[in-house]
């Protein structure tokens, strides 16, 4: 595809990529208007009478089908019309996963959101949720919580929610503070909840599937005007990043990611054009378990882990490995890296990279050496996850948790 005339400064295809960033929250979001009406229409007490009820909806549906967005959609328009009418309504949106299933760290999370310098520290989780009803009371503020990935929080704590959903009860006589949106992939591990839990989230469920092919072309088309120079995605390469992106299950991260990386490609080969060859190009490394957000959500202990899963499949013909073989590799790495080992932690990073679909886990049986837990790595060759953790590690993917 040749290189930039001399003379002439190659122009990026991109006008603006983070229209193309995880967290961008479109203003209009093409096949989801009618659920955003559904949801407005669930939480129109909070506007016209937020102390009188609290509301509790379940948000379900496949991979990149559009429930994170569409909440914080849902969010900002009612904290905007809230602000209009002069009613305190705060929206808050945590990712469960990220915050380790911790019911603590998520309601520290809160709280700082709703007041900048709370201290955070000293406080059990039982006395952080009373400090953050105490916090909505003084304020005389209904708060909308969105538990996005909640299934993480049901695993760790599968009380947490029973608490959440109580502290209401609880405070007898007083205005109804707490209303909750609760989102997963994976509604079957809602199962493990309490039964009069399970029912309150069971009475205002929205079920999200898959976007078609047609519907995966009006959002790329759209989010295309947002972030490239007019015309700069060709009509055939919106076309090949829809289908393949219906093919994988309707998803539309995987599409906004597809374009994304197929621009890059563009750009790297100094073509004026995003073209086929660069989505098919993009289409080649872009394995599900490699996808920017996947990495993004990793701290830095499970990246080093699953650099050695990496590894030691890279190494070897099995399909499984015992965990203490990992650990080996795992523990070489981190002398690599300057770091201390956390053995303890291994099966926590593990639930971690499973639940991240990266890796599945089984008890092996009784077998010679005992029973452990054997890895396998899914959907994705060694080498590649090899080369994609080493770039997050070495910071091009952009900051690293602890
Ligand atoms: N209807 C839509 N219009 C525009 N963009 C959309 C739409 N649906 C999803 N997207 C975009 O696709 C990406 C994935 O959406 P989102 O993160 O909401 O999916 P999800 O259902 O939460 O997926 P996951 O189960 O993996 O968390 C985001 O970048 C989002 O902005
Ligand atoms: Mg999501």
């Amino acid at each position: 595809m040749g290189g930039p005339r001399p003379g002439t400064r190659h122009q990026s295809v991109f006008t603006d990529e983070s229209k193309l960033d995880l967290n961008y929250i479109p203003d209009h979001l093409p096949h989801r208007e009618e659920e955003l009406r559904f949801l407005r229409l669930l939480f129109r007490f909070a506007l016209e009478n937020p102390e009188e009820m609290s509301q509790r909806v379940l948000i379900t549906g496949p991979l990149g089908t559009g429930k994170t967005v569409l909440s914080q959609r849902l969010g900002l328009l009612l904290e905007d019309e809230a602000w209009r009418r002069g009613v305190r309504l705060r929206y808050v949106h945590v990712n469960c996963r990220e915050l380790r299933g911790s019911l603590f760290l998520i309601l520290r999370r809160v709280v700082k959101v709703l007041q900048p310098g709370f201290p955070g520290r000293g406080y059990s989780p039982d006395e952080a949720l009373e400090a953050l009803m105490e916090r909505l009371e003084e304020e005389g503020c209904h708060l909308i919580l969105c538990l996005d990935e909640v299934d993480a929080l049901v695993e760790e704590e599968p009380e947490a929610l029973y608490k959440l959903t109580r502290i209401q009860e609880a405070r007898v006589g007083l205005p109804r503070r707490l209303s909750l949106i609760c989102i997963t992939r994976r509604p079957e591990t809602l199962a493990r909840l309490d039964p009069s839990t399970l029912s309150t989230l069971q009475r205002n469920i929205l079920r999200l599937r898959g976007y078609t092919k047609d519907q995966l072309l009006d959002i790329v088309r759209e989010r295309a005007l947002l972030a490239f120079r007019p015309g700069a995605v060709s009509p055939q390469s919106l076309e090949l990043i829809s289908e393949l992106a219906a093919e994988e299950g309707g998803d539309a991260r995987y599409a906004i990611d597809l374009m994304w990386r197929a621009g890059k490609y563009a750009d790297r080969s100094y073509s004026p054009l995003v073209l086929p060859e660069h989505v098919r190009r993009a289409a080649v490394d872009l394995f599900p378990a490699l996808r920017r957000e996947v990495l993004h959500s990793l701290t830095l202990h499970e990246r080093l882990l699953l650099l050695a899963i990496a590894r030691y499949f890279k190494s070897s013909e099995e399909a499984y490995a015992r965990v203490g073989e990992v650990a080996e590799t795992y523990r070489v790495i981190c002398e690599e890296y300057g770091e201390e080992p956390r053995r303890t932690q291994l099966s926590r990073y593990l639930r971690t990279l499973g639940r991240a679909g990266i890796i599945s886990t089984r008890p092996s049986g009784a077998g010679g050496r005992g029973r452990s837990t054997l890895i396998s790595l899914k959907g994705v060759p060694a080498e590649d996850l090899e080369r994609e953790v080493m770039r997050w590690l070495e910071g091009e993917g952009g900051w690293v948790t602890r």
